[in-house]
């Protein structure tokens, strides 16, 4: 008998993507994205003294709530700031799943979600998705306590119609949370749902389109009822003063935001090309990252002759996903070393 629980001893935790330590690397593999916050982030940061420091923070982020709920339509009691986005995930299984009360999810996603399963010793229900990552039917069925879809998906990059989703929040009689991490860059989101169902919550993440990986900010959408419940399971302060005052200095310039997730997705749609001239498949991605696969290499053969280039994408071995590397967009001359990098590996080193 170790010290920990069962299920705690068993799991093999969450592995993150790899942060190498040297900065000069391609890093195209935890999709960050390629452009600096916006400027506003950065003055507030120089205004930060010693006085918002020494005394708490606001425990529910009174003025990030205001600002997030203007921009998706809704009231700040929708609104609920997380520790990044995984701390909502994190609250969502505390909160809704136990031995007997289980999670469903499609897969291939986000590898997280099967790790808080074993963490909460909840069942989990993985239905695959068809060829083309349409949404499976048998969901709706589960009988689940909690329902996650992440759209857009990772690591597919692809995007269910928002108006399936809503049938689907009709239809179950548990929770549906959707992982909006990466709607940024998508072309809908599930925001104006979210008065019409009491079951629905949607998590969305700063780290992505808005340049603060590093900073650990995220937050939900939902009904009040949904948000005073999750309140509940939250640490009391969740969300540091540091990183309050940066994300809503962020969440405010819309313009800097507007403009950036533009700039990503259109080098994602030149990305997409110069791969899919190099004979790789590459179905058309709605977020920050593509996932491409070659029809003559071995996905971790191109993996390490790039790591030797000092260029890092992401290689899951894992059931579906082996065959494929999945690439952060980066700005336009990033990708275009990435090109040449393929180029050199796949017509002249072999
Ligand atoms: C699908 C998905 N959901 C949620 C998150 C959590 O993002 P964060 O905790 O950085 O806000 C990530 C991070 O990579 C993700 O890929």
């Amino acid at each position: 008998m170790g010290y920990f629980r069962q299920n705690i001893e068993k799991v093999k935790g969450y592995q993150p993507g790899f942060q190498p330590k040297a900065t000069d690397v391609l890093k195209l593999n935890t999709n960050e994205n390629p452009y600096p916050p916006s400027p506003a982030v950065l003055s507030a940061l120089a205004g930060i003294g010693g006085e918002k420091l020494r005394r708490y923070p606001d425990p529910v982020g009174s003025e990030f709530r205001v600002a997030a709920a203007e921009i998706n339509g809704v009231k700040p009691e929708n609104i609920l700031c997380c520790n990044g986005g995984d701390d909502l995930l994190t609250m969502a299984f505390r909160a809704f799943c136990d031995e007997n009360r289980a999670v469903a999810y499609p897969v291939p996603t986000y590898s997280l979600y099967p790790v808080l399963a074993k963490l909460q010793n909840c069942d989990a229900i993985e239905i695959p998705f068809d060829s083309e990552f349409n949404l499976p039917p048998k969901l709706a069925k589960t009988g689940a306590a909690l329902t996650i879809i992440c759209n857009p998906n990772a690591p597919s990059g692809s995007f269910i119609e928002i108006g399936e989703l809503a049938s689907l929040a009709a239809e179950l009689s548990g929770v549906l949370l959707v992982d909006e991490a990466y709607a940024d860059f998508a072309e809908g989101n599930c925001a104006a749902l979210v008065g019409d169902f009491d079951n629905l919550i949607l998590l969305r993440s700063m780290s992505k389109g808005y340049s603060l990986a590093g900073l650990r900010f995220g937050y939900a959408i939902a009904q009040a009822d949904l948000i005073t419940g999750l309140m509940k399971v939250k640490d009391s302060y969740n969300v540091d003063a540091v990183s309050l005052a940066l994300a809503t200095a962020a969440i405010k310039d819309q313009d800097y935001f507007r403009q950036t997730t533009a700039d990503v997705k259109k080098a994602r749609e030149e990305l997409v090309a110069q791969l899919r001239d190099l004979k790789f498949k590459v179905p058309a991605s709605h977020t920050n990252f593509v996932l491409a696969q070659s029809p003559n290499w071995a996905a971790r053969e191109i993996y390490d002759r790039l790591v030797e280039r000092n260029i890092f994408v992401r290689y899951f071995d894992l059931p579906g996903l082996s065959d494929k590397l999945r690439i952060t967009v980066g700005t336009a001359e990033q990708n275009e070393k990435l090109i040449q990098a393929l180029k050199e590996i796949l017509f002249r080193n072999r």
